[in-house]
């Protein structure tokens, strides 16, 4: 039976770069997930009879949320919900499903890369009929809703057995479980040459996978250990855990230490690799070789044609703001266009609908192509894996190569966590209005000769995105960008991020590379005196 329950709106429903994220307890609270579910239906149109892609990436409270969401998409009036076993899926996994089968739109209930568990972070995002993030205006349409819900409608039937594939009926709704897996790894083989990685592992080559007790570990398991012919035992962590085994399941260099420290080892193997709590970010070390996630995106555009999904050519590349202009670099070899964007993968959207980008990239660790309209993680270990299996040589020499042709562009981004928001914004602000007094002013033997906050005009539909963070441009090309986080759950996260284009010093360790840009962002925006803060709490 349907029934409509009245309720109250919630402060702050505000879906941030990443749908709506906060503590767990926060969305046990009675009827709370609820009325964001139902502000998601009220935002959109003629939706009756379709089909509803519903998924999260295992995290604590994922099969209350889901089960929530399969009855209220049965008393709104959907037609059908897909979902996969267990309720997982993985973002990109969800993507594709959402776009394979022609779904309206989807909810995905994640926090990415943050901690899960009872205490840990939850979070509902909408994907629309792309596959992709929901845009803007319907993020801005849905946190309205959220602020003048008075009913919303859920069916009282019983809960769905989730671990079972098949397809049962909710109301009157159709219910699919599905494999998580299959249609996921049959995309990746139209895109990457499976036979010459299988080849590559049989010659000896080894690898780990991290998959961080996260969603990705049965993504990987079946395809690198079942498909490819990694050895059992490459994929570690690679159970999903409700609380990531209390681990942050964020593949840096803090949180992935331990495959870090090995694949600097003699023992490591020749390549490494993790992903994060929902699957869309990416880790790629090689034996003595960490790759940036700036650079992980450049050297995959400029290699991408040995992968027979990319062996046409890449339409354009595009990367976001923060990301280092590594990427461009290549795209002007290539002679296609780059795409600097604002942070947050929902803005490469339109360009890869409008077959205007292929290959899109961030410095977070999101890489991806048209393949879906979310970054994925595993996506990028295969591609990687492919061009490793064709060229022959190892992660450094490829890399070093890489530098070689195109110059490096040395890049770190410095994090300020849990910060007092009102001193960052009240930071941010005065940096805003200080900017034209900066140009002239040096860092070393640097002379800033431009600063601006970025703002964007889509190219595909004309909208207009302002205030996306402040660039001090200097004049051999270097950058200080710095902006607010968008998905923290707790303060005010400052990102500091420093560039330095090198094409002759290849080989400097890059905080040292960077000093005099650090020490000119920490005075140009007195981060001390504002924050409090004597240094950064997370170097990437
Ligand atoms: C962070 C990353 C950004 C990414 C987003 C979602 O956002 O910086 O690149 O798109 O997570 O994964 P931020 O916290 O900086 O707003
Ligand atoms: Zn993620």
């Amino acid at each position: 039976m349907m029934n409509t329950v009245a309720t109250k709106p919630f402060d702050g429903q505000k879906p941030g770069t990443s749908g709506l994220r906060k503590k767990v307890p926060v969305f046990q609270q009675p009827h709370y997930a609820e009325n964001f579910i139902q502000s998601i239906f009220d935002s959109l149109d003629d939706f009756a009879g379709k089909t509803l892609v519903i998924g999260g990436d295992g995290r604590y409270h994922n099969r209350e949320v889901i089960q929530t969401a399969i009855r209220m998409a049965a008393a709104n009036g959907f037609g059908r919900v897909l979902t996969a076993q267990g309720g997982l899926l993985s973002t990109p996994a969800a993507s594709h499903l959402i776009r394979k089968n022609g779904a309206f739109g989807g909810i995905v209930l994640s926090a990415s890369h943050n901690p899960g568990g009872p205490h840990g972070d939850f979070g509902i995002k909408y994907n629309a009929s792309n596959g992709g993030p929901a845009p803007e205006k319907i993020t801005d349409r849905i946190y309205e809703c959220t602020r003048v819900i008075g009913t919303y409608k859920i069916s009282d039937a019983a809960p769905v057995d989730l671990d079972r594939a098949g397809t049962v009926k909710v109301d009157g709704m159709t219910v699919e479980i599905v494999d998580p897996v299959s249609g996921y790894s049959a995309l990746m083989q139209t895109l990457f040459d499976f036979d010459a990685i299988r080849d590559l592992i049989k010659s000896g080559f080894t690898l780990r996978f991290d998959a961080m007790s996260a969603i990705t570990g049965p993504y990987a398991k079946r395809i690198l250990e079942d498909m490819l012919g990694a050895a059992p035992g490459s994929v570690v962590n690679a159970v999903p855990l409700p609380d990531f085994g209390g681990h942050h399941p964020d593949p840096n260099l803090v949180h992935a230490k331990e495959l870090y420290d090995l694949m600097m080892s003699p023992k490591g193997p020749d390549f490494g690799a993790a992903s994060d709590g929902d699957g869309d970010r990416n880790l790629i070390i090689g034996k003595n070789q960490f790759v940036t996630p700036s650079d992980s995106v450049a050297m995959l555009a400029a290699n991408a044609h040995l992968a027979p999904g990319y062996a046409k050519g890449l339409a354009g590349i595009a990367r976001s703001m923060p990301t280092s202009c590594a990427a461009d670099r290549v795209a002007e070899k290539l002679g296609i266009k780059c795409y600097e964007t604002p942070t947050g993968w929902k803005f490469f959207g339109n360009l890869l609908d409008a077959g205007l980008a292929t290959i899109c990239g961030e410095e977070s660790a999101g890489t991806g192509s048209n393949h879906v309209r979310e970054k994925d993680g595993l996506w990028a270990v295969l591609l990687w894996l492919n061009i490793l299996a064709k060229r022959r040589q190892s992660v450094a020499d490829i890399v070093k190569q890489h530098w070689q042709e195109f110059g490096r562009n040395y890049y770190s981004r410095h994090d300020y966590e849990e910060v007092d928001a009102d001193a960052a914004n009240a930071m941010m602000a005065d940096l805003r209005a200080r900017l034209p007094k900066l140009k002239g002013e040096k860092a070393g033997s640097l002379t800033v000769s431009a600063a601006d906050d970025f703002a964007y005009h889509d190219p595909v539909d004309h909208s207009d995105t302002a205030k996306q963070g402040v660039r001090v441009i200097f004049d051999d090309g270097s950058r200080i960008v710095y902006r607010l986080s968008g998905t923290g759950t707790a303060g005010a996260t400052l990102r500091v991020y420093i560039e330095k284009y090198d094409a002759k010093n290849l080989g400097l360790e890059t905080q040292s590379a960077l000093y005099d840009l650090i020490a000119f962002a920490g005075n140009a925006a007195q981060i001390k005196q504002r924050t409090g803060r004597a240094k950064p709490s997370v170097i990437t």
